[in-house]
């Protein structure tokens, strides 16, 4: 099936393009990527990848080495919600491998994987950039900090509910301010 922007997509596409110089217009290509996911269920498809080519006027494969080597495009379908977990040391340090054990157990999935129900899809990424605040997992767009296994999987409940999260410190903690 072949991948057209939609309507509203298609007005944003020639606002981003106009943005650069048009015999440099290949520099769009990231946030191009970025809006088709947002359309296409969160993730980029090979139509998207060939929609995008002939958009910008570049080889196909040149778009994919971009889709590819940044990870917040996902080249597979994922869940609802995609769980990245942070992995790097201050998220492990303060416990992130325990929240991840967790949740893979409550859900009876593993990294990379995503539920029969295609609710939930967890991934395993680097740094988020939000250390002081460890640790985090990013939810969709938002992130959770501060977690704990009791308080991450109060918020799977909650989203399998339909509920929304609440965003940023799961302990009251004022922006990045010292726990009291
Ligand atoms: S180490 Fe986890 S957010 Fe930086």
């Amino acid at each position: 099936m072949t991948f057209q922007f939609n309507e509203e997509n298609q007005k944003q596409v020639t606002q981003i393009l106009a943005k650069y110089p048009s015999e440099r217009k290949k520099s769009a290509v990231m946030p191009l990527l970025d809006l088709a996911q947002r359309q296409n269920s969160n993730w980029i498809s090979k139509d998207v990848i060939a929609t995008i080519a002939q958009i910008l006027e570049m080889p196909e494969i040149k778009v994919y080495e971009v889709a590819s080597f940044y990870t917040m495009y996902n080249l597979k379908p994922v869940g609802k919600y995609l769980l990245q977990f942070c992995k790097t040391t201050p998220c492990m340090l303060r416990g992130i491998d325990k929240i991840m054990k967790d949740c893979e157990e409550k859900l009876g999935i593993e990294m990379d994987q995503t539920t029969l129900d295609g609710t939930f899809t967890l991934k395993e990424v680097e740094c988020l950039g939000a250390c002081v605040n460890a640790p985090v997992v990013q939810i969709n767009d938002d992130f959770a900090e501060d977690l704990t296994s009791e308080n991450f999987l109060q918020i799977l409940e909650d989203l399998k509910a339909g509920k929304e999260f609440k965003v940023g410190s799961q302990v009251g903690r004022q922006c990045s301010a010292p726990e009291v």
